[in-house]
C-alpha cells in the first residue's frame, strides 16, 4: 500500500506501548485514526496526542473481548470514514505463572483477550473490508513467543495461534483475490506498560503475578535492551506500505527462530533416514 496519506486505520489497545506507537507512526503518515481501547482516560489522552499531527482522529472505547462492542467499533470506523483501510489487531495481555500452577482464570483472560479479541476483529471487520475496492491491510500483533518457545505457555499459545491465523489470512486472500496484505508483528522487549497488563483483568487479582517484563524498559532475557513503541510503530508503517508479512525488531531473536526451524528440520532428516 504505497500511500497511506487520506486513508483509515482502526488500531484496538492503541492507549499506550506497541499500540500508541502505531497511531503516531500512521497519523504521521497522513492517516484518518481510529484508537479504540478498553482504558478510557488514557485513550482519550492518546486521542490528543495524536491528534496533533493534523490527522482526523476518532476514539471509540472497547473491551476486544465483547463481540457486540468490536461490531460497534467497526459501524463507528464505517459510519466516520466509509471505509476501513488498515485494521491493527494489537491489544494484548500476560499471565506468566508456572503453567502447572495456571489458574482456569489465568487462561481465560489471556485467551479472551489475545487470542479471541483477534478473532473478534477479524469477523467484525472483514467481511466489510473484502468488499471494498483497493488494497487493504491486516497488521496482527503477535510476538516473538508466536515464533519461538520462550516458556510463556498460556502467552505463546494465543502468539502462536495469531502467527498461524495471519499467514492463513494471507494465504486465503491471495486464493480469494481479496486484496488484504497481511503483518504480523513479533517484537522482542518493548518498552510499554505491558508488564503491568493485569491491570485490566476482570477477576481483580491484579498485582497477584508479575510479567517478565514488568520492570519497564527490560527484554524478557534482560540482556538487550527494550525497543521504544514509536520504533516498531515506524516498523509497522514500513511493512504496510512494503506489504512484508513479517514484521520483528530485536536481530538477536533471529536464533531463537533458527534454533526452532532447525529442531523441526531435524525432525524431517530422521523420516528421511528411514529412521
Ligand atoms: N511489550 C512487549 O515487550 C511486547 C512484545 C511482544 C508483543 N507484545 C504485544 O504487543 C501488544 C501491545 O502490548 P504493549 O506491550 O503495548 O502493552 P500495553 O499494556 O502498553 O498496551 C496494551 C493496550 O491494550 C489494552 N487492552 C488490554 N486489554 C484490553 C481489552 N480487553 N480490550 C481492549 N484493549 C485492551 C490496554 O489497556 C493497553 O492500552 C500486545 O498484543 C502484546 O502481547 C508486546
Amino acid at each position: 500500500m504505497r500511500d497511506l496519506a487520506g486513508r483509515t486505520v482502526v488500531i484496538t489497545g492503541a492507549a499506550s506501548g506497541i499500540g500508541l506507537g502505531m497511531a503516531h507512526a500512521l497519523a504521521g503518515a497522513g492517516m484518518n485514526v481510529v484508537l479504540s481501547d478498553v482504558e478510557r482516560a488514557p485513550l482519550e489522552q492518546a486521542a490528543t496526542e495524536v491528534g496533533s499531527y493534523g490527522a482526523t482522529v476518532m476514539a471509540v472505547p472497547t473491551d476486544v473481548t465483547d463481540r457486540d462492542a468490536v461490531f460497534a467499533l467497526a459501524d463507528a470506523a464505517y459510519a466516520g470514514f466509509g471505509r476501513v483501510d488498515v485494521l491493527c489487531s494489537n491489544a494484548g495481555v500476560g499471565a506468566f505463572p508456572p503453567i502447572a500452577d495456571a489458574t482456569p482464570a489465568d487462561w481465560d483472560w489471556v485467551m479472551s483477550v489475545n487470542l479471541g479479541g483477534t478473532v473478534n476483529c477479524l469477523l467484525a471487520f472483514l467481511p466489510r473490508m473484502k468488499e471494498q475496492a483497493g488494497e487493504k491491510h491486516v497488521v496482527l500483533t503477535a510476538s516473538i513467543a508466536g515464533l519461538a518457545p520462550l516458556g510463556l505457555t498460556i502467552y505463546a499459545t494465543t502468539k502462536y495461534a495469531i502467527v498461524g491465523m495471519g499467514e492463513s489470512l494471507a494465504q486465503e486472500s491471495e486464493t480469494h483475490g481479496y486484496g488484504i496484505g497481511v503483518s504480523i508483528v513479533c517484537p522482542g522487549g518493548v518498552d510499554t506498560n505491558f508488564g503491568t497488563s493485569d491491570r485490566n483483568r476482570p477477576d481483580g487479582t491484579a498485582g497477584a503475578q508479575l510479567a517478565p517484563t514488568a520492570q519497564r524498559g527490560s527484554d524478557p532475557d534482560r540482556r538487550y535492551p527494550a525497543m521504544d513503541p514509536r520504533d516498531v510503530g515506524t516498523r509497522v508503517r514500513d511493512a504496510i506500505i512494503d506489504g512484508d508479512l513479517y514484521v520483528v525488531t530485536h536481530p538477536h531473536t533471529r536464533a531463537l527462530v533458527e534454533e526452532r526451524g532447525a529442531r523441526i528440520s531435524a525432525a524431517y532428516d530422521k523420516i528421511e533416514r528411514g529412521a
